[in-house]
């Protein structure tokens, strides 16, 4: 469960990272099937908070939202670099974990969840918290459903998620 004042100030942080014109950035880095970085990262976010809040026990909703909306906070396009390729699913955490710390001074807490997210990749990097299992699931989840949707009304179809992650709640 979760009080009206709790939602109030999850929106506002949640609003200040989606216009942060640093996280704008991440629009230009681009991900599985025509989406990208900016909007892959709002839309775990949002199912990650819904999935928490549906738990009975409490989780730290607050870090839940950071890590999620920073887990791939990497901001280079591995796509375009051969060397990058072979090594990115394991590396970007580390780096998504360091950005988020030089540009939004993240917790310690906040940044071992960006980098156990890969997990089981990582092996060595499992998930300690339910909060990194909850960022980690709602990653596949999302990745999943990106990977299953067609390029071919990437557009439309992008233009429709920028509204639909326009609020946490709605
Ligand atoms: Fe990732
Ligand atoms: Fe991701």
């Amino acid at each position: 469960m979760i009080t009206n004042e709790e939602k109030i100030e999850l929106e506002n942080l949640y609003q200040k990272y989606l216009h942060d014109p640093k996280i704008l950035k991440m629009k230009e880095i681009g991900m599985h099937r025509g989406s990208n970085s900016y909007i892959h990262s709002f839309k775990v976010c949002k199912l990650a908070i819904r999935r928490a809040i549906r738990k009975r026990k409490k989780v730290d909703l607050e870090a839940i939202l950071i890590a999620s909306i920073l887990h791939d906070y990497y901001l280079y396009d591995w796509r375009l670099d051969h060397s990058l390729k072979k090594k990115h699913g394991r590396r970007h955490p580390f780096i998504a974990a360091k950005n988020a710390k030089r540009d939004f001074n993240i917790s310690d807490f906040v940044s071992d969840i960006i980098e156990s997210h890969m997990w089981p990749l990582n092996f060595k990097h499992f998930q300690k918290t339910k909060e990194a299992r909850i960022v980690g699931n709602a990653d596949n989840s999302i990745a999943l459903r990106e990977a299953l949707t067609s390029r071919k009304y990437k557009n439309k179809r992008n233009e429709k998620t920028l509204k639909f992650i326009e609020n946490l709640f709605n």
